[in-house]
C-alpha cells in the first residue's frame, strides 16, 4: 500500500516535470527558481514596486527593462544589489540573488546583455552592503557611464 502511494507520487512528480519542457532546468541555469522568486517578490518588493514591476511615476522606479541596461556595467550590477530596498531586505543572499535573476530574465529580457551572468549568493554576500545612501547620485553617474559607452536607450527619469 505504502509502496503504491510512493509510486503514484513519483509518477505525479514526473508528469509535472514533463509538462514543463525544460522550464525548470533552464531556470536553474539562469540562477533562479520562479516559484520562490515570485514569493520573495510579493512579500518584499511588490508593495512598493507594484505587481507588474512598472513602479510609480516619479516615486518608485520600474524594475522592467531598465535593469537590463544597468547590469551591463560592473557598477550597475552592484547598484542593483545595493539600493536600500534590495540591500536591506530580509532576504538571504541566495534569496536576493534568486529574485534579482528572476527579474532580469523575466522582466528585462529585451535589454539584458546576451552574456549576462546570473547573480550568485557569494556575489551578493560580498557586495550588497553597505546599502547606498545617495541612490540618486549613484544612479545618475551610472546612467552617464552607460551613455558614454554608447547606450542611448537607457532612461534617466522614472
Ligand atoms: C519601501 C519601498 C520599497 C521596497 C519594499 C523595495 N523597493 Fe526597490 N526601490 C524603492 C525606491 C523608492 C527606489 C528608488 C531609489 C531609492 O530611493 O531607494 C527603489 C529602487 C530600486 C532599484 C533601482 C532601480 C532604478 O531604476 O534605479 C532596484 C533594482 C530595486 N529597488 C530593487 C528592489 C528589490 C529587488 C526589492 C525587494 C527585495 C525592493 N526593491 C524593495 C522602493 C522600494
Amino acid at each position: 500500500m505504502k509502496k503504491m502511494r510512493a509510486r503514484a507520487l513519483l509518477a505525479a512528480v514526473l508528469a509535472v516535470c514533463a509538462g514543463a519542457p525544460g522550464g525548470a532546468v533552464h531556470a536553474e541555469e539562469r540562477g533562479y527558481s520562479a516559484a520562490t522568486a515570485r514569493e520573495a517578490w510579493i512579500l518584499n518588493c511588490m508593495g512598493c514596486h507594484t505587481g507588474d514591476a512598472h513602479g510609480i511615476t516619479g516615486k518608485v522606479p520600474p524594475l522592467t527593462d531598465e535593469l537590463g541596461h544597468f547590469v551591463r556595467l560592473p557598477e550597475g550590477r552592484e547598484f542593483v544589489m545595493r539600493v536600500p530596498g534590495a540591500s536591506n531586505s530580509s532576504l538571504s543572499d541566495a534569496e536576493l540573488a534568486n529574485v534579482l535573476n528572476w527579474l532580469i530574465y523575466t522582466r528585462n529580457a529585451d535589454t539584458k546583455p546576451a552574456d549576462f551572468k546570473p547573480y550568485t549568493a557569494q556575489e551578493v554576500a560580498a557586495k550588497r552592503r553597505p546599502a547606498l545612501t545617495d541612490v540618486a547620485k549613484h544612479r545618475a553617474a551610472l546612467i552617464e557611464s552607460l551613455r558614454k559607452s554608447g547606450n542611448t536607450a537607457v532612461q534617466d527619469q522614472y
